[in-house]
């Protein structure tokens, strides 16, 4: 059996709702949204609007207006990012970044001269709202911080943060693609304003699909222009939500899917996810512990941390692990920098990188245990080859 352990990239299996409500929509429906006043497409309008409600209701918001459809976080990310700030606004965000914020704001640096400000995250990944505070100045427009790390794992005070900046009146946005599916996320309780998603990790939907949730009276600008299917004599993008960030032809069997995914976690119960994941990272760390030569990375700390696991084998290039877990014991794991170079700093590994394991709720202890024997594996071909 294989064990796929990279749920931090992409989730797997998804669940038969998912997959079963995807077909069908293919199979039987197939219009598109938003344009079409004949029956199918006034089926797939009530598709969309449905998973818009769901997610506004998942994340605690109360307009599905300002639920937008992107194609995945990162270009919600950019689309935020490149439609909010303007030329001296200062931003605030975390030092483990993902390349999805970090490179979407250095650009944002080079072109049009924003000031980042970089707060500190200890070697654990862990930031507190108290330096946010401290780096807050009257140029700050915006705060922008992950949820939590994908490297790490290590999960941030958005609820401490989101105080502050509500009585600083500074948004918050919040990057969940570590968390969403996951961990409890409540925009209001938080004082989230841009929330920015993605479909096809924790919330069990495909790729191809993610998202933003607004606050109603944010104003951005659109980075793309185009057919919204109403307004059409217009020459500008119009400017109310949903459509003002979504021109062009929505990915419908992406959301269905990504609908389905949420209902699937309403049914299961995000506790419950939530708790296995748990078991399994305190399961999967008493498990590594046994190996002489591991050498884990991050809080180590189920109650600070999503599933996200980062190891590497002293003196063993992580890329030649993956590879022969892969090969040999079919366990899936990657190994590399994750895109998140920053996080790879803070742990000491930016010259080697590390091996990754991403935990999900279809993740099993034997698939804990088949890792384990890899590993085991590896260390002994090595010992016996250099013994040759
Ligand atoms: N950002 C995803 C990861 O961490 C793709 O693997």
């Amino acid at each position: 059996m294989a064990a796929y352990l990279d749920n931090a990239a992409t989730s797997f299996p998804k669940p038969s709702n998912v997959i079963e409500s995807m077909t069908t929509f293919m199979a039987l429906n197939g219009a598109t949204s938003g344009r079409g006043a004949y029956q199918k497409a006034l089926l797939s309008d009530q598709l969309v609007f449905q998973a818009r409600s769901k997610i506004a209701r998942f994340f605690n918001h109360s307009d599905p207006k300002t639920v937008v459809f992107t194609k995945n976080v990162t270009e919600a990310i950019n689309i935020a990012l490149k439609g909010f700030l303007k030329s001296g606004d200062q931003v605030i965000t975390s030092s483990v970044e993902h390349n999805a914020v970090w490179r979407c704001l250095k650009m944002l640096e080079k072109n049009e001269g924003i000031c980042i400000n970089v707060v500190p995250a200890d070697k654990n990944g862990q930031t507190t709202a108290e330096s946010v505070e401290h780096a807050l100045t009257s140029k700050t427009k915006l705060i922008i911080f992950n949820h939590a790390s994908n490297v790490l794992g290590t999960i941030q005070p958005i609820q401490a943060i989101g105080e502050i900046a509500n009585l600083r009146r500074i948004p918050l946005m919040v990057d969940t693609a570590q968390t969403a599916g996951h961990f409890p996320i409540d925009m209001l309780n938080s004082h989230i304003d841009i929330l920015a998603f993605t479909g096809h990790k924790g919330l069990m939907g495909p790729m191809g699909v993610g998202g933003l949730v607004l606050s109603p009276d944010l104003n951005i600008e659109p980075l793309i222009s185009g057919g919204t299917g109403g307004d059409s004599a217009y020459p500008y993008q119009p400017d109310y939500y949903p459509n003002h960030l979504e021109a062009g032809t929505l990915n419908v069997p992406g959301i269905v899917g990504l609908s389905s995914g949420i209902d699937f976690i309403n049914e299961t119960g995000l506790e419950r996810i939530h708790s296995k994941i748990k078991m399994l990272y305190n399961y999967t760390v008493d498990q590594l512990n046994t190996i002489p030569s591991i050498e884990l990375y991050g809080p180590i700390d189920a109650q600070k941390t999503v599933g996200v696991i980062p190891f590497n084998l002293k003196g063993y290039p992580p890329e030649e692990i993956a590879f022969y877990l892969d090969q040999q014991h079919h366990v899936m794991i990657r190994a590399g920098l994750h895109c998140a170079p920053s996080a790879h700093q803070l742990m000491g590994t930016i010259e080697r990188g590390a091996c990754r394991i991403g935990l999900g709720y279809y993740n099993s202890k034997e698939d804990i245990d088949q890792l384990v024997i890899g590993l085991r594996q590896y260390l002994k071909s090595k010992r016996v080859s250099s013994c040759i």
